[in-house]
């Protein structure tokens, strides 16, 4: 099998050195994705979007300069996706321009000493592949293998680790969230709009007035072609057959990628909580475990890596049971600034996962830098831990370079590393983008 100097080098620096990097999602820093079903679903009148993406952070063309500001930190790794809507527009016909485009991407990374860590599926999907039944149809479980191995014969040469998915785990977690609001509305439909979406480790907003949701259903279908309870883009609530489809695509994908690159690395991502139990609550902490994770245990069994996203901890209680102390310290996405939860889900996730850990997300919406880089010392410092502990933890990846489009809630969430006036597209590195150097120096040393 050929491997490429790039590739050769990737596989040393492997085995010794600690992968510090940061990530971004296609769609949330390109711009333009104008295939994908997520563009299509900001487009039309009565979305739950708050704004489109546009132009997002228009990394598509920036990308060079965003790399070397990565790079100049000292930072040896970049977590991005390759954007299967552009690659395949129309079914079946694959788009050359992109392909060399994401060439281009990945060339650079390896001329910045920038390990790649690649996302072949990070939420966003090629539109037609919704019209098709989407991700709860199991023709797609083919579709994606033959675009896994597309990649593989056509970009696999230059790129070290794969993440097939992103947050296989996401579906099941809307769909209980989005049962519990509809168990809460029925005992108590006045209080049912305080229902929190916060819950999720994603910027989601299943709250919509209904004469607007009406709207919005009716563009759905005429731009989808199908009805409306038949769109399953990949953040719906997905049903246990979905779970099912879900993994089959994952190994199919892991399996094509294999067979024509064996030393790639691949493995799949997770929205993991660290799940913690007031005194009696113990079970349902395990249940929330249970099903974020160990679920699907028996699917990675021949996976190389497993990579781990967290952004915060839930506490279980008893029905009645109240919390002691109501969390006071919150993010701007609303839930609970509690970086100590990544240490602990690693140590969590190594009972039961002997293998590599990636930490392929961790990171906060803030408006406050300094809040930024507590929160990635604090975490660091659990990952340093757990490391310590003897927890295979390989690399940690800030999210996110940029600040970026977060899905429903768009622009006003920033994670990043750098801001960017979007009307000039100016980058603005904040002093947390310079902190990841004190992050090498940290894990490269332990
Ligand atoms: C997702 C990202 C998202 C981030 C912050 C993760 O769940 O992978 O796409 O922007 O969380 O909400």
């Amino acid at each position: 099998m050929r491997m490429d100097r790039g590739k050769q080098e990737d596989e040393q620096v492997k085995q010794t050195k600690f992968l510090v990097g940061a990530a971004t999602a296609a769609h949330q820093v390109e711009g333009n994705n104008k295939k994908s079903d997520y563009w299509a679903m900001e487009q039309l009148p009565g979305s739950n979007f708050s704004e489109p993406s546009l132009d997002a952070a228009d990394h598509y063309h920036r990308y060079k300069e965003d790399l070397q500001l990565l790079a100049d930190t000292g930072a040896n790794a970049y977590r991005f996706s390759i954007e299967w809507a552009r690659i395949e527009p129309q079914k079946g016909v694959y788009d050359e321009t992109e392909i060399a485009h994401y060439r281009e991407v990945l060339l650079t990374c390896h001329q910045l000493n920038l390990t790649p860590i690649v996302t072949l599926h990070h939420f966003t999907s090629p539109k037609w592949l919704i019209t098709e039944g989407g991700w709860e149809a199991q023709t797609t479980i083919a579709y994606f293998r033959q675009y896994a191995q597309l990649i593989a014969e056509r970009l696999g040469d230059l790129i070290t680790y794969v993440c097939t998915i992103n947050e296989a785990n996401m579906g099941k977690q809307i769909r209980k969230l989005i049962e519990g609001m509809q168990a809460a509305a029925q005992q108590a439909p006045e209080a049912a709009t305080e229902e929190k979406t916060a819950d999720l480790q994603i910027g989601l907003n299943e709250l919509q007035a209904s004469d607007e949701r009406a709207i919005f259903n009716q563009g759905l279908a005429g731009s989808f072609e199908i009805a409306p309870d038949k769109i399953q883009t990949f953040l719906a609530p997905r049903s246990e057959a979905g779970e099912a489809i879900i993994m089959a695509c994952h190994q199919a994908a892991r399996e094509a990628f294999k067979a024509i690159h064996p030393e790639t690395q691949v493995g799949i991502t997770f929205s993991l909580y660290d799940h913690q139990a007031l005194p009696g609550a113990e079970a349902l902490a395990e249940a929330g475990q249970q099903a974020d994770f160990l679920d699907y245990l028996p699917y990675l069994e021949a996976d190389d890596f497993l990579g781990v996203q967290n952004y915060t901890r839930k506490i279980h209680a008893l029905p009645g049971q109240a919390v002691p102390e109501e969390p006071t310290r919150m993010t701007k996405m609303g839930y609970e600034f509690y970086p100590e939860a990544l240490g602990n889900v690693l140590q969590a996730v190594a009972k039961q996962w002997h293998k590599p850990i990636l930490v392929t997300e961790n990171g906060v919406a803030t408006d406050n830098d300094a809040e930024r880089i507590e929160f990635m010392a604090r975490a660091i410092e659990g990952v340093a831990q757990a490391k310590a502990a003897g927890v295979p933890v390989i690399g940690y990846c800030y999210w996110s370079l940029l600040d970026n489009f977060e899905w429903q809630l768009g622009y006003a969430q920033t994670f990043g590393l750098i801001a960017v006036d979007r009307k000039t597209q100016t980058r603005y590195p904040k002093e947390s983008l310079a902190y990841l150097h004190q992050i090498v120096e940290k894990m490269q040393n332990s």
